[in-house]
């Protein structure tokens, strides 16, 4: 293990780089090929680069696995210059992969390693050990996994656990006099690291294992209750998914004139900051509960869809125009919702109070609908002299 790596994406980087001085250890200088399916994660081909890797991408099949013939192909093409796998399992289309096996097994047999994407780790801890499944080495997102908190995107604490063959080409540093550092400090966030040593302390080996088993079975109960109005993108074999699903809200652009933003920003009137949006898949809600969520939590999220469909049925029977409905102008703020003149062709309570909104325990978005991409597209940059701190300040 090496606790150096400060992100997932940082424990990528790390153990390419562990890969590379593995291939470079037995005189393998010219193995520089990285093969990464079309679904991965944007951090998978970024570090390959940045570990002076070329990247080669394998398809993916229609149900969202590892094109699995594609592989053979690439990896036998390869052969002389392969060097890594990066792949992410349970995948990110939320699919315990059949394949994961052979995937491992036909990269080896052409003389790469296998780097496994632990992002969603929680979805195998206590049930699953990486290196069975034939992984040399994986990072564990202990942002994700195991309860270091990741609030406005940090800090992330990203360490990598390699089998035996590859533990001399792990992260060293100069302080040791090994060198070979990917972060500033020998043990990298040392300090918070005693956070996730007291989860795994208190919860112990069966309270790890429950956690896994309850994130699974509640992102399989969502997909059960959702997915007559938003079908469930990838499942397995078996009707099931993993730890998390992809809802798929592209149907309701034809029938309602509705994009998944309207969705997404509809939630915040019911109360919920909406989950990841058109990843993996553009048009798309990527929900995954975790373990965290009680059943009535779960409820009231799936309650907060549901009724969302619903009002996207009035739009399809023109009770509602497509151009002024609850969906489209989504949020409403209480300036929006209290202001003297209200034109809209539906009434201010459902605006604010849709089916489930507790009046009590409203939560008002403080902005109505922003324009996403117009922001991205035009930086605004504000520097105000000190002065004016001061004054605010008085
Ligand atoms: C599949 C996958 N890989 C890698 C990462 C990168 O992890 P980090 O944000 O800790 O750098 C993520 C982050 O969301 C991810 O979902």
């Amino acid at each position: 293990m090496s606790l150096q790596p400060n992100a997932g994406s940082q424990g990528e980087y790390a153990g390419l780089l562990s890969i590379r001085r593995y291939h470079a250890s037995r005189g393998d200088h010219g193995r520089d090929v990285c093969l990464i399916p079309s679904s991965a994660h944007g951090t998978n081909p970024a570090s390959a680069a940045m570990a002076g890797m070329k990247v080669v991408v394998v398809a993916c099949t229609e149900n969202g696995d590892v094109d699995l013939a594609d592989l053979a192909a690439k990896a036998k093409a390869n052969a002389d210059r392969l060097s890594a796998l990066m792949i992410t399992y349970p995948s990110t289309h939320g699919v315990f992969e059949e394949g994961i096996v052979e995937i491992a097994r036909i990269v080896h047999a052409h003389g790469g390693q296998v780097y496994l994407d632990g992002a969603n780790l929680n979805a195998l801890v206590g049930l699953a050990r990486p290196g069975d499944i034939g992984a040399d080495v994986c990072h564990m997102n202990l942002h994700k996994t195991f309860a270091i908190p990741h609030g406005g995107g940090g800090p992330g604490v990203g360490p990598i656990g390699v089998k035996a063959h590859l533990k001399p080409f792990l992260p060293g540093h100069d302080a040791a006099g090994t060198g070979h550092a990917v972060a500033a400090a020998p043990h990298g966030s040392a300090s918070i690291l005693a956070i996730t040593w007291m989860y795994i302390r208190m919860m112990g080996a069966n309270g790890l294992k429950q956690a896994t088993m309850s994130a699974i079975l509640s992102a399989n109960y969502i997909a059960k209750r959702l997915g007559e109005h938003f079908p469930v993108l990838y499942r397995g074999k078996s009707g099931r998914v993993a730890h998390e699903c992809i809802l798929d809200c592209r149907g309701y652009k034809e029938s309602a004139g509705l994009g998944v933003e309207d969705f997404a920003k509809r939630l915040m009137d019911y109360g919920f900051h909406a989950p990841t949006m058109s990843w993996p898949v553009a048009g798309t809600l990527m929900v995954e509960p975790t373990e965290s969520e009680p059943k009535a939590e779960l409820d009231r999220f799936c309650d907060a869809m549901l009724a969302m469909a619903a009002e996207a049925a009035r739009i399809e029977k023109g009770e509602w125009p497509r151009s002024d409905n609850p969906l489209v102008n989504a949020p409403h703020s209480a300036a929006d919702t209290l202001a003297d003149d209200w034109a809209h062709s539906y009434s201010r309570r459902e605006a604010a109070f849709p089916p489930g909104v507790d009046a009590a325990a409203k939560y008002w978005p403080p902005v109505a609908r922003i324009d996403n991409v117009h922001g991205d597209r035009n930086l605004v940059c504000a520097c105000p002299p000190l002065g004016d701190y001061a004054e605010a300040a008085q």
